[in-house]
């Protein structure tokens, strides 16, 4: 690992413009289960009669909401999670400019907590709610444990998270950002994804450098386009890189 470590180091300190692209991965050293794995979400909490997916849906929202939020406060929202090394390698990275954003599919809100401050959410946040009925903006931390289904203080209707559920759109606006970060990148490092779902995974595809690095603890569909693949935790992999040779002053 150490040579390739050293080479994604010399990468990022020459780095004016660099893009990383994560998902669940980056956040398991957080104490947040992954979805894929033989430890993830989908694994652990399968069987039960009640997909994980289907539990996450939009359909299941609107028919079962008791069910969808029973699940969503169980598994999706960590308020104990802190951030961990790689979200604050890749902070460091941004202030040192040598990362121009952070591209995620979590949802737990860690690289802000991390100090990131370029980060395009494509599946939302659990920080951020609001009233299906009347609009109102509710943050996380406004909302009460019970009722198990969320109600707006002004006008009663159901809040639910800002995230995008499965058979919901990603914002447009969130996606346009994504292509322009990666079509600019010099670097771009993928990391803790699986590349399972779609439209995220599409997005490394409007990368046009030669310098795609792969950071996971398993294979994935772009390691074969990949420049640098390293298949060990990113957290440690990317403490290493800002603590080896990469100057992070900030700028
Ligand atoms: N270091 C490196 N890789 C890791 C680490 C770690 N510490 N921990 C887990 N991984 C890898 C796993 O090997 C796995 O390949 O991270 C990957 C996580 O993949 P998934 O669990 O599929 O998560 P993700 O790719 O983010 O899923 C994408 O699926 O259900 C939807 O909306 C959900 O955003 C999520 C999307």
């Amino acid at each position: 690992m150490d040579t390739a470590i050293d080479l994604l180091s010399s990468w990022m300190n020459d780095a004016r413009s660099a893009v990383f692209f994560g998902g669940a991965g980056v956040s398991t050293a957080s104490g947040i289960p992954d979805f894929r794995s033989a430890a993830g979400l989908y694994v652990t909490a399968a069987g039960n009669g009640r997909e994980p997916e289907y539990l996450l849906s939009h359909e299941c929202l609107i028919a079962e909401p008791a069910e969808f939020f029973t699940f969503h406060r169980t598994h999706l929202v960590h308020p104990e999670a802190k951030p961990n090394r790689a979200h604050l390698a890749l902070a460091r990275l941004e202030d040192s400019g040598h990362l121009a954003a952070v591209v995620t599919q979590n949802i737990d809100g860690l690289h802000q907590a991390a100090g990131s401050r370029t980060v395009h959410e494509l599946h939302g946040s659990v920080e951020r709610n609001h009233c299906v009925q009347c609009g109102r903006a509710i943050d996380l931390a406004d909302i009460p444990d019970e009722p198990v289904i969320p109600v707006c203080p002004d006008c009663g209707g159901m809040v639910r998270p800002d995230v995008v559920l499965y058979g919901e759109g990603l914002d447009e606006q969130v996606i346009d950002a994504s292509i322009r970060a990666i079509q600019q990148a010099d670097v771009l490092i993928v990391g803790g994804t699986s590349l399972n779902v779609y439209p995220a995974a599409g997005l490394i595809r409007y990368y046009r450098g030669h310098r795609l690095v792969l950071i996971n603890l398993t294979e994935t569909p772009a390691d074969k386009g990949a420049d640098l693949v390293i298949h060990s935790p990113i957290d440690e992999v990317l403490d290493t890189v800002v603590q080896r040779n990469c100057d992070t002053t900030p700028r």
